[in-house]
């Protein structure tokens, strides 16, 4: 497993688990460091005991030598980051190029060369190129193989996954069958749950990952737009996601209106997408459309706020619960709590800010004036008004009393529809959630 970042760590531990042998190639030194001592670089629950327990029965190595971890190995998978280039905001192809280049030539004997990060179209093949050229005698096949776990639940989703995506070189002399059956193999502890494994060629399976991702995008962007005219409307989101989702065509995941999607990867792969598209000649204009809508819809919570503070935040406590880009991970990446906070303290608010284990992170990307607090009562103590921008369960657990006598003021926004309207209401708090009356 070349790469010991998300993607790398989960899988790599996750494989060992099915009781293969797996050997992590990390370069940076003090990541590696820390891995080699078990402890875990990213916050992601379960992670740490899966990587102790596989590291005790020696299924799980952690090294910086790449040729080591190479020889001898069924599969190499490429995890390594296709960060956003500067600039243009392309992927950064230059890890994942260099991996390729050192992995060619460590290869001893067949070997199929996975990609696991998600990566433009034309990669797999890509790599496949590189490799030639650097080892014309190396005995290989590439194979695509995106990953959809999500941060927080990423060890159910690799073990219990809807589908696992193969794609293969059809275009190979023998149309990727030796590829296929080590990816058989690999993922052969999969079979007893019948988890679908799909396979497709390599460009299918490099569009079907952003395709994914994007189509959830939409969803996601539909339901925040249909959430704002239940509120012109009298209408409840709720009730109308549900009537919604039990459409089987529709499904009922993935329709919780919010303050816009966030993270590593739906903000990247959608504009990936719009990107691959317009280089295509075949624009995906619904897409195009989403990015535009979710960037405008993070912004405009801060002047939700700022509306329900009376038209003015200036000189007023504003206490914020949650500030990651959802419960269960540290990660602040494209977190709405970013915009939304700095619109805050350029409109001259206070922010007193809690969140259960991103601050750390959260502190060099918001404004300076930030206030981090103990808890959640600690950030209203003495609030003019308290938003929930991250349903973290403990915030589910706040009575509205303790709420109400810890603040100052009474206005509550909830970004993230966690609290009973009635029970708030019934408290004396002006209370404002999305797309209910
Ligand atoms: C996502 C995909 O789910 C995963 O398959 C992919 O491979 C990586 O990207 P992740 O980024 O961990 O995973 O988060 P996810 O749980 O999907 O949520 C993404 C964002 O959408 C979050 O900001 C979340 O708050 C938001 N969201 C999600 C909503 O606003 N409403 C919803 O109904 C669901």
């Amino acid at each position: 497993m070349i790469g010991g970042g998300y993607v790398g760590l989960v899988s790599a531990a996750c494989f060992a688990e099915f009781g293969i042998e797996v050997a992590v190639v990390e370069n940076s030194p003090t990541r590696l460091a820390a891995l080699r001592e078990g402890r875990i670089p990213i916050y992601e629950p379960g992670l740490d005991k899966l990587v102790e327990s596989n590291m005790q029965a020696g299924r799980l190595t952690f090294g910086d030598d790449i040729a080591a971890a190479v020889k001898g190995a069924e599969a190499v998978f490429i995890a390594v980051g296709t960060p956003p280039r500067n600039g243009d905001g392309a992927a950064d192809m230059q890890y994942v190029h260099t991996a390729a280049r050192q992995i060619a030539n460590a290869l001893t004997g067949y070997t199929v060369v996975v990609t696991k990060s998600t990566v433009p179209c034309g990669t797999s093949r890509r790599i496949a190129e590189i490799i030639r050229a650097e080892r014309p005698d190396a005995e290989f096949d590439v194979a695509s193989n995106p990953e959809f776990l999500r941060e927080g639940s990423a060890i159910g989703d690799f073990m219990k996954p809807d589908r696992v995506i193969i794609g293969l070189d059809r275009k190979a002399a023998d149309g990727g069958e030796r590829a296929e059956a080590v990816m058989r193999k690999i993922y052969r502890p999969l079979y007893i749950i019948e988890a679908p494994l799909v396979f497709m060629n390599l460009e299918t399976a490099e569009l079907t990952k952003y395709a994914s991702n994007s189509f959830l995008a939409v969803k996601i962007s539909f339901i925040n737009e249909i959430a704002n005219l239940c509120e012109k409307l009298g209408a409840d989101v709720h009730d109308l996601a549900k009537g919604m989702g039990l459409d089987g065509r529709i499904g009922r995941k993935f329709l919780h209106p919010g303050p816009g999607y966030g993270g590593s990867c739906f903000p990247k792969d959608t504009l990936a997408l719009s990107r691959i598209g317009q280089e295509a000649g075949s624009p995906i204009r619904l897409v195009e459309t989403t990015v535009q809508v979710n960037d405008a819809r993070k912004i405009g919570m801060a002047g939700r706020i700022i509306a329900a503070c009376g038209g003015s935040v200036h000189g007023k406590k504003i206490a914020v619960l949650g500030l990651t880009f959802k419960p269960e991970t540290d990660d602040m990446r494209e977190a709405p709590s970013i915009p939304i906070l700095h619109r805050l303290a350029e409109a001259g608010a206070e922010v007193r800010a809690y969140d259960p284990v991103g601050m750390d992170v959260a502190k060099p990307m918001l404004p300076p004036s930030t206030v981090y607090c103990k808890d959640a009562l600690d950030a209203a103590k003495d609030a003019d008004a308290l938003v929930v921008l991250t349903e973290w369960t403990i915030f589910r657990a706040l009575a509205p009393k303790a709420i109400r006598e810890a603040m100052k003021g009474k206005v509550v926004v909830d970004l993230r529809n966690i609290f009973d309207p009635q029970a708030m209401r019934a408290e004396g708090l002006e209370y404002q959630s999305i797309g209910r009356p």
